[in-house]
Order: C-alpha cells, then sequence, then structure tokens
C-alpha cells in the first residue's frame, strides 16, 4: 500500500512556511519507483532549516566508540580502536585502507557476524547488541546483505540454489525464489551457468555468484568486502555500476571495500582506514581535490 506523509514546517514564530516537505513513507516496494526521501519543493532562506532538516533524517547505521580486539592477555591484537561513523540511508560509501588494518572486521561487526568487544551498532536506530541471536539471523536475512571476501558458496548448490537458498529459508515460495535468483544471476551476468557449481566455475564468476546472492534478498543495507577482487575491468565496472544505480535509485546503503583506486571512485564517498580507526572521511565532491588520498598505502600491511 503507498502511503506518504506531507510535513509542512513553520517558522519560530509559528507562521507556516512556505517551505513543504514530502516524505515518502518507508516502502521497499514502491521506492525504487517513487524515488525514496524528501523532496524540497521551496525554500525560503531560514537559519532554523538546516537543523530542522537534519532531524527529519536519521543515519541508518551508526558505530559508536567501536572496539575489538582479538586474544587476551599479551597475545591480545587490538584490532578497532574507538570507530565512530554514521551512514545515511541511499550513500554508497568505499571503505579502503591497508591490508589487516581491520575492514573486514568493520564490516563483520556492523553485519552483526561478530561482536564487538565495546561500543555500540545501531541499524536503523536499533542496538544489534541487544538483539537475541534469532533476530540477528532475521537481520541477517532480510535487511543486511553480505558478499564476503571469502565468498561463502556452498560447495554441493549449484549457482541458482546458493542464490535462492536465502530466500527460500525466508519462506519465499520455490517458484518465485528461483525466478528472483535467476534474474539477480542475469544481473551479474551468470544467467549462463544456473547449473554449475562453485567448483566448475572460475574466481570471478564465482565472485558474481556471491554478489547475485546478496543482491537477490534486496537488502536495505548492502556489505560488500572487496566485490571485485577476482573480476577484469569489464566485469569490475559493470559491478560498481550496479551498486551505484541500487543506491541511487532504489535506496539501498552499500559499504563497500575495496583496494582499487578506480572502483572506489565510484562511490559517493570514501573513508580511509588506518591502524584499526577511520583516517579520512571525503565526500565525494571533494575526491579531486584529494586524489592522493585513493593511492597512497592502500595496499601496504597495516604497519606499513
Ligand atoms: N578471528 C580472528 N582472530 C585473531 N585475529 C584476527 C581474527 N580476525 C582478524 N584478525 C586480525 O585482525 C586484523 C584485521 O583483520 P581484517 O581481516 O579486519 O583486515 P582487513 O583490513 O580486512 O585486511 P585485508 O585488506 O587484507 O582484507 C588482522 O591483523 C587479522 O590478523
Ligand atoms: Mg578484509
Amino acid at each position: 500500500m503507498q502511503k506518504w506523509l506531507r510535513i509542512e514546517l513553520r517558522d519560530s514564530s509559528c507562521t507556516p512556511s512556505p517551505l513543504i516537505v514530502r516524505s515518502y513513507q518507508r516502502n521497499r516496494k514502491t521506492r525504487g519507483l517513487l524515488g525514496f526521501g524528501i523532496l524540497v519543493q521551496s525554500v525560503l532562506p531560514d537559519p532554523q532549516l538546516d537543523l530542522r532538516l537534519s532531524r527529519l533524517r536519521m543515519p541508518i547505521i551508526e558505530v559508536r566508540n567501536l572496539t575489538k580486539h582479538f586474544g587476551v592477555g599479551e597475545m591480545a591484537v587490538e584490532v578497532l580502536k574507538g570507530v565512530n561513523l554514521q551512514i545515511e540511508e541511499g550513500e554508497f560509501v568505499a571503505l579502503m585502507g591497508p591490508s589487516g588494518s581491520g575492514k573486514s572486521t568493520l564490516m563483520n561487526i556492523i553485519g552483526g557476524i561478530e561482536p564487538p568487544s565495546s561500543g555500540q551498532v545501531l541499524l536503523d536506530g536499533m542496538d544489534i547488541g541487544k538483539l537475541d541471536d534469532e533476530q540477528r539471523t532475521l537481520l541477517r536475512r532480510r535487511r543486511v546483505g553480505f558478499i564476503f571476501q571469502a565468498f561463502n558458496l556452498i560447495p554441493t548448490l549449484n549457482a541458482i540454489e546458493n542464490v535462492s537458498l536465502p530466500l527460500q529459508l525466508d519462506g519465499v515460495p520455490w517458484k518465485q525464489a528461483q525466478e528472483r535468483a535467476q534474474i539477480a544471476l542475469q544481473r551479474v551476468e551468470m544467467g549462463h551457468r544456473l547449473d554449475h557449481v562453485p567448483s566448475k566455475l572460475s574466481g570471478g564468476e564465482q565472485q558474481r555468484v556471491a554478489i547475485a546472492r546478496a543482491l537477490a534478498i534486496e537488502p536495505v543495507i548492502l556489505l560488500a568486502d572487496e566485490p571485485t577482487g577476482n573480476l577484469d575491468s569489464r566485469q569490475s565496472s559493470r559491478v560498481t555500476e550496479l551498486l551505484r544505480d541500487l543506491a541511487m535509485y532504489s535506496r539501498q546503503t552499500i559499504i563497500m571495500v575495496t583496494h582499487d583506486a578506480t572502483v572506489a571512485r565510484t562511490a559517493f564517498r570514501l573513508l580511509k582506514f588506518k591502524d584499526g580507526n577511520i583516517e579520512r572521511d571525503i565526500a565525494q565532491e571533494d575526491f579531486e581535490a584529494n586524489a592522493s588520498v585513493f593511492h597512497a598505502s592502500s595496499v601496504q600491511n597495516a604497519t606499513g
């Protein structure tokens, strides 16, 4: 069902302001068609305006003082050192940084796969640390799509079975799950390999199946850990265009880890990670002025 809200803002003297903000209700089915977000029809200079608008928007991902260490005592390794981060709906964020700096660890914690040592992750305002196992499983199945660095395909299932399995686990009828899986595989040009098991696919093809599996559930948040690491440049730009379109037109929120400067430049925002924390946070309009950041130390190791 389609619904939308009309909000009239008033200025501080309570005179109705000519600013009208329309906000479409979060409805994932219609979102892509209608466009989701806030349309400002007319704006008069109003010093309170930014403040009021920012209150209407809530980050879909919020990370607060996040730390993570592995091991105990003298053997303990501190991997995340108090990360703070806010990402809004529809953002497409590239995460770069040296190998071993903690990028995958951060993604795993945001996706509820790994618990933090301290701090919080809020998804749509919900503290995932407070969810029980079942709620966390549902979150991963319905709202958060993962493209893992190591693919994590099930070796005994063919491509279409790997992609349709999460849908079926979520109660989607078999036929519908097959159709959605096939469409997702076609989007990554894997429509011709539906019945191949992972061992009969190349590394890049397995990666594309893993991408299709994440796309098929139409996640609100997509966490992609080096999604183009095994792809040639044509496939790589196809996949990054696909991700950018999902963020732009379907308002999916995407964090993409990459070591590839060309891939990172397709995002709307760059986070440069170093030694367990965010070193730089650069908006797309400032990419050119910060061109060196895309290359500096992106492939050195964390201590380099
Ligand atoms: N389960 C674990 N137990 C112990 N140490 C771990 C574990 N997982 C990760 N680490 C360590 O945490 C550090 C960060 O690892 P992480 O995988 O997050 O790095 P990364 O930035 O994703 O690197 P890459 O670019 O190579 O994928 C590494 O030094 C790694 O050895
Ligand atoms: Mg990694």
